[in-house]
């Protein structure tokens, strides 16, 4: 994908690797239409990219995230792309977690990023990259994580799915499995109290691996099939803990 000129729509905007990735994008040529909750960091980071257009969202709204798409579509004359990088973590061995805070941790993490990438699919034409931020969770889910690793496990294996439905459509579709990152993700937790992480990417890094992820990323046939590069880098090799 050629980040010069792309117009990309990104959920999550107003988180630490979501704006720094805005701040990336833009720097790199990209139109931006940007979404989050927070309205002060949401106009920040949208002032900080050229104005760009903004949506507030909950990801408890499904209906309001399955309408982002169609929103940057129409603010930014098309839609090149889709990086979902809203998330929240959640802590604590299984039988401590409540149905609240699971369904908190799964409406976050899988169901809103599903609304968001599904409407963006039934778009015509449909972005030629739709991405989302995993996490090395998904291979290898660690003690203490169960219903976190649980829910982005469940946005990988949809994101695996569709990319077999759409392999020969021109649609790429990326897992970023990011490892541990020094974002303060695991102090914006809603329960729990996570274990001892190992030292992690800073987040200007891990917003670089995502830039090198889209920019290596070609819409058609021969886009990658297999889960994504983090991914396979972690898989038999022994997986820190992180979210
Ligand atoms: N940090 C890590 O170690 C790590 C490792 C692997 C993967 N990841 C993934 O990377 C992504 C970004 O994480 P981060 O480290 O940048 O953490 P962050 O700063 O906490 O960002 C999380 C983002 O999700 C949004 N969000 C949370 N709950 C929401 C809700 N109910 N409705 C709408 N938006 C909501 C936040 O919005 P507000 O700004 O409005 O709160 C923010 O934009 C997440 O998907 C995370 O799972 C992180």
């Amino acid at each position: 994908m050629n980040i010069t000129g792309a117009r990309v729509l990104l959920p999550g905007a107003t988180g630490a690797i979501g704006s720094a990735l805005a701040a990336r994008l833009h720097d790199g040529g990209a139109r931006l239409a940007l979404a989050g909750r927070d309205p002060e960091a949401l106009e920040r980071v949208a002032v900080a990219c050229a104005d760009a257009p903004r949506l507030r969202f909950d990801a408890y709204d499904l209906d309001r995230c399955a309408l982002a798409p169609r929103w940057a579509a129409r603010a930014l004359g098309g839609l090149d792309a889709v990086v979902v990088c809203v998330g929240v973590a959640g802590f604590g061995p299984a039988d401590s977690v409540s149905d609240a805070v699971a369904e908190h941790l799964f409406t976050v993490n899988a169901l809103a990023p599903l609304a968001i990438l599904r409407a963006a699919l039934a778009q015509e034409p449909p972005p030629g990259v739709l991405a989302a931020v995993t996490g090395v969770v998904v291979d290898a889910p660690p003690a203490g994580m169960a219903d976190y690793a649980a829910a982005k496990s469940a946005l990988a294996a949809w994101l695996a799915a569709v990319r077999r439905e759409r392999r020969r459509t021109g649609v790429t579709v990326l897992d970023v499995r990011l490892p541990h990152v020094e974002s303060g993700f695991a102090g914006r937790r809603v329960a729990g109290d996570p274990p001892r992480l190992p030292q992690g990417l800073t987040v200007g890094e891990a917003a670089d691996r995502i830039v090198a992820e889209l920019a290596t990323s070609g819409a058609g046939p021969h886009s990658r099939t297999g889960p994504g590069r983090d991914g396979e880098a972690a898989r038999g090799k022994g997986v820190s803990p992180s979210p």
